[in-house]
């Protein structure tokens, strides 16, 4: 296996764009897999493309977010896909979660604690009292409680994390500079890995402008 793990979030509608960055990201230093969020699995032909797709490792981003018959039905729903990986919310709840774990079977079900475009003000405005790091070393605890496979999180969070929950972590809001566009928690891929993420999630570094070139970039950053 390879050192580095990298999912790539193809957060488009064109599937001329996601077939280019399946080309460009095969028989490198790293090992891609591919992230499908609610941009693609929500377009017209997203879910027949995902259906095609052989003997790569995928990832249905749907960030489950429900009462717990409806997390597991909407499981079940999506199980002729064969993800490898399926995202539901921790605070979906204990019930949820344990719910969603049973519908998933042979997928491995990630929960995504706090979203990396939040930080301590955002969360207040919800009306979360808890700081980032304690809520999310306490939705991992509950990650673990429900024998989850993965967690998402900040790499900024990744030893907290691994303090209780013993599974893979994914980290998005990585950035290879300081310009965060919507994010708030970021880190660079380098530091994520160094932290002990077992994937980084990239989107926009990766797929805005020219892909291939950005794939060098992050070979070179991670000195392979
Ligand atoms: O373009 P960028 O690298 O910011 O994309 C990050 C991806 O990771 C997006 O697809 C986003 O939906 C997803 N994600 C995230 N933060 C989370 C969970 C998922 O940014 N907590």
């Amino acid at each position: 296996m390879k050192k580095y793990k990298v999912f790539i979030a193809c957060d488009t509608k064109d599937i001329k764009k996601i077939r280019m960055i399946i080309k460009e990201t095969q028989n490198t230093k790293i090992f891609f897999g591919y992230k499908f969020g609610l941009e693609f699995l929500n377009s017209k032909n997203g879910r027949n493309y995902i259906k095609s797709l052989k003997k790569l490792t995928i990832f249905g981003d749907y960030k489950f977010l429900d009462i717990p018959n409806t997390c597991s039905s909407a499981i079940k729903a999506v199980s002729d896909l064969k993800f490898k990986y399926l995202t539901i919310h921790i605070s979906s709840g204990l019930d949820a979660l344990r719910a969603a774990k049973k519908a998933s079977k042979k997928t491995n079900l990630i929960g995504v604690t706090v979203l990396t475009s939040l930080n301590n003000k955002g969360l207040k405005e919800i009306g979360y009292n808890k700081d980032v790091k304690k809520l999310v070393l306490h939705q991992a605890k509950l990650a673990t409680k429900a024998k989850l496979d993965a967690i998402v999180c900040s790499a900024q969070e990744v030893k907290i994390v691994k303090s209780v929950f013993k599974g893979e972590i994914i980290t998005p809001g990585i950035r290879f500079s300081s310009k965060k566009d919507d994010q708030k928690r970021i880190l660079t891929p380098k530091k994520a890995f160094e932290n002990g993420a077992d994937w980084c999630v990239i989107g926009r570094n990766i797929t805005k402008g020219n892909i291939k070139k950005n794939i060098q970039s992050l070979i070179k950053h991670l000195n392979l």
